[in-house]
């Protein structure tokens, strides 16, 4: 059985002073809670602080991303070392939002993804379709697309290490979620893809997310399907909770 998983990505929001007063407060709302594995991605900036807060509690530390290089001149880039150094135990890597604004390819994204199993993070890959590409039919292609450039570089026996993240772009941040048959629909064919490549033993334990406008109000619904194993949160994760509602989300 797969544990579901919900990460919040904060993205760039939160000082230190503000990470500090929510994760106090989502420490407190999930403390014993272990049906859900949760995990909490802070910007870089907030990474040490929060790891201090979460560490005798059932919360995991991931962050939002990193680059491949193990070290060297690369002026504001993040290390997986670092990221291991500080206690990280998940990064987003190919999130839809460094894509589209700094141009990340899925090549440097499957880069990423090596670095950081090399590291011992588990990656938490993001793949999803824009608007236009749901509209003209084209998601499953654009999806195959960006999971068979992380094939290219993923060993069976690092498979079941990895998480994905379906994300429709057009649901992002945008109130409007994907129905939840359609994300498990997408889902379900991810999974195909994984067991084509791997074999069904793997395809079986690997966590698919589904991410784009999960929120309370949502989330039972989305958490009932067959493939779903959890959720990747933005807007939602900021408020704790909220965010612990998520993750209680069989209650
Ligand atoms: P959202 O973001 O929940 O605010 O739509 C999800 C994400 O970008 O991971």
């Amino acid at each position: 059985m797969r544990k579901p998983l919900i990460a919040g990505n904060w993205k760039m929001n939160k000082t230190v002073t503000e990470s500090i007063s929510l994760v106090k407060e989502l420490v407190d709302f999930v403390k014993g809670y272990q049906e859900t594995e949760i995990v909490i991605c802070p910007p870089y900036t907030s990474l040490w602080v929060t790891k201090e807060l979460i560490q005798d509690s059932n919360i995991l530390l991931g962050a939002q991303n990193m680059y491949f290089q193990d070290e060297g001149a690369y002026t504001g880039e993040i290390s997986a070392s670092m990221l291991q150094n500080i206690g990280c135990h998940y990064v987003i890597v190919g999130h839809s939002e460094r894509r589209e604004y700094f141009h990340e390819s899925s090549r440097e994204v499957a880069r990423k993804v090596c670095q950081a199993l090399s590291f011992g993070i588990k990656p938490i890959i993001c793949v999803g379709e824009k608007l236009e590409e749901r509209e003209s039919g084209t998601a499953k292609e654009v999806v195959k697309e960006e999971i068979e450039a992380i094939f290219e570089v993923l060993k069976s026996q690092d498979a079941v290490e990895v998480v994905f993240a379906y994300e429709p772009i057009w649901a992002i941040g945008t109130g409007k979620s994907a129905t939840s048959q359609d994300a498990n629909d997408m889902i379900k064919y991810i999974r195909n893809l994984l067991q084509q490549k791997y074999n069904e033993k793997i395809a079986e334990q690997i966590r698919i997310l589904y991410g784009g406008s999960v929120k309370p109000e949502n989330i039972k619904e989305l958490m009932t399907e067959s493939d779903i194993d959890g959720a990747l949160v933005g807007g939602a994760s900021l408020k704790a909770l909220t965010f612990s509602r998520l993750v209680k989300f069989r209650e």
